[in-house]
């Protein structure tokens, strides 16, 4: 079944990439690895099941960092291609910012790795797993990218998006319905437009 159909049918014209388990109402979860919550398994950066009935919202929180430098614009300019005119892409990566400022508050807090690998610098830095289980189980976690809130709107822009917008979600409701990462205080989101 393509999923022009499976979209029709489930009403959906919401996309959110890199899904992990987390859902919210009317939005089709997308994922490389399948799981529960999980509506449809392939990689983002083939959005081959986009047709013309393009989303009018496209999503991936904490999702990006995932992806090889060289090859991050052109995953966003086909993001752009396959976005509504006039739809909105909602963005979550870890804000370099932020991980900076609560380094240098605690230094030794954050690079105890032998104490706690799940401390913060490792986990937005390198990924949740990265530190301990660097074998092929674990690529899709790996982290390989670092963003500021400057340089994540000065790519979008290069990708075609206009309106970039920083945004703090205070609730689940703020944040489009999901309980995921984006409402850590680590989390840099922005909102941003592919124009009409
Ligand atoms: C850190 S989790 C984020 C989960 C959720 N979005 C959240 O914010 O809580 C990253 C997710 O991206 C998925 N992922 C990694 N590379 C991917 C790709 N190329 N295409 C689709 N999903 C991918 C992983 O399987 C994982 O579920």
């Amino acid at each position: 079944m393509g999923l022009n159909l499976i979209l029709r049918q489930l009403h959906m014209t919401k996309i959110n990439l890199g899904s992990n388990s987390t859902k919210s109402e009317g939005w089709l979860n997308f994922d490389l690895t399948s799981g529960n919550g999980v509506d449809l398994v392939g990689d983002s950066r083939y959005l081959w099941f986009v047709g013309e009935d393009m989303p009018e919202a496209i999503r991936a929180s904490h999702l990006l960092e995932h992806f090889p430098p060289c090859e991050i614009l052109s995953i966003l300019k086909l993001w752009h291609v396959a976005l509504k005119p006039g739809g909105t892409l909602i963005i979550g990566v870890p804000d370099f910012d932020y991980m900076l400022r609560e380094f240098r508050k605690e230094p030794m807090k954050f690079l105890s790795f032998w104490k706690d690998h799940e401390r913060l610098l490792f986990v937005t830095l390198y990924g949740s797993y990265y530190p301990f289980r660097d074998d092929s189980n674990n690529l899709p976690f790996r982290h390989r990218v670092i963003f500021t809130e400057e340089s994540l709107t000065a790519i979008l822009t290069d990708a075609g998006f206009t309106n970039v917008q920083r945004f703090h979600p205070k609730s689940v409701a703020e944040n489009h319905g999901f309980d995921d990462v984006m409402r850590l205080p680590l989390s840099l989101n922005v909102k941003c437009e592919k124009p009409l």
